[in-house]
């Protein structure tokens, strides 16, 4: 048994304790140079935080906002329209499927929310023209673009045909492209907004046989860099999710037109080499939420990975 001290007890000559506060306050001013704190601010700080924290189970993140979702009838899409309509804003749901983005629209009634749905190709001038002039007539405003909608053709270059890779590039690079040029003016005339853009892991690194695919989310992932710094000054922020492997109905159609669908759902889910799972859609809602809201409001031309470890290798 070691010998009992008592700290308490202990004696320090006048230098000690010099030498015990002068470190003390070495100590405490590298912390506030790292966290730049003012002398007292931590207090004020820790008080402006308990103040939000007790308010925070009442405050809803999207209060009073209108967000427009693209490909909101289904996997990320939907899961968005359901979270943001829960945070309090006013969807406008929108999807080249009437029938999906309809039962969308049941959801969130269901739930007591405000939306309405718009059949929208969004690689067409006029659908996307007419999605914002109606969303503005509808709502007033649109403070949150939810640019979602994408398909994901296979193929490399030799076997993708001409008007594969055409509409791939319309649908999930142009179509981003038609609907920041037509809301972007409605945003910087009241006074700000929102962007927030599915890209892929397929915009960051090449993946096999999806040459379209890859080509139009790089595009998606450095469009959005440039939008960032083009209306930043405006109080418009743009930035991008690059989801891994997720569970959406994208790719369900994959796995089931495999020769083995179970085996090829868990090859799937280990491509998210850290958590050797699915992405789950509400996981990227949830991040797109982040962004969306104004907790994020110093963050724009980022990238947002939601891929389980994808690209940390
Ligand atoms: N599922 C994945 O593993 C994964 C991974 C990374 C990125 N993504 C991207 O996420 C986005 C959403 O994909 P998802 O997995 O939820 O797919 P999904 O197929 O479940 O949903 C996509 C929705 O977009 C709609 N859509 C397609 N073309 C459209 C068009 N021209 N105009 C309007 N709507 C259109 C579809 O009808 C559908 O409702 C896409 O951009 C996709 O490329 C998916």
């Amino acid at each position: 048994m070691g010998k009992k001290v008592n700290i308490t007890k202990i004696q320090y000559s006048d230098f000690q304790k010099y030498i015990l506060l002068f470190r003390f306050s070495e100590i405490s001013a590298l912390f506030r140079k790292k966290y730049a704190l003012l002398p007292g601010s931590s207090n004020r700080i820790l008080k402006s935080l308990k103040w939000k924290h007790s308010s925070a189970p009442f405050e809803m993140r999207l209060k009073d906002k209108v967000a427009l979702i693209t490909g909101a009838g289904s996997g990320f899409g939907r899961a968005s329209s359901i979270l943001f309509s829960r945070e309090g804003a006013k969807i406008a749901v929108v999807d080249i499927d009437r029938t999906s983005g309809e039962e969308t629209v049941a959801l969130i009634k269901e739930k007591g929310g405000d939306a309405f749905f718009l059949k929208v190709d969004v690689s067409i001038v006029e659908d996307v023209v007419s999605m914002v002039n109606e969303t503005v007539r509808r709502y007033g405003r649109i403070d949150i673009l939810f640019n979602n909608a994408g398909i994901n053709p296979l193929g490399s270059v030799v076997d993708t045909s001409v008007e594969i890779w055409n509409r791939t590039i319309d649908v999930n690079l142009k179509g981003v492209f038609l609907c920041m040029k037509y809301t972007i003016p409605f945003m910087e005339r009241q006074g700000g907004g929102s962007i927030v853009n599915t890209a892929s892991i397929n915009g960051l690194v090449g993946l096999y046989n999806e040459a379209a695919y890859d080509a139009s989310k790089g595009g998606v992932v450095l469009i959005t860099k440039a939008t960032a710094l083009d209306f930043g000054s405006k109080n418009i922020r743009v930035n991008c999710i690059c989801p891994g492997v997720s569970d959406t109905p994208l790719m369900r159609k994959y796995v089931e037109g495999s020769a083995d669908p179970g085996r090829a759902l868990k090859e799937m889910g280990d491509m998210n080499v850290a958590i050797k799972r699915l992405i789950r859609p509400e996981e990227v809602a949830y991040t797109a939420l982040f962004l969306a809201s104004d907790e994020s409001s110093g963050v724009t031309g980022s990238t947002y990975t939601v891929d389980g470890g994808y690209t940390a290798i």
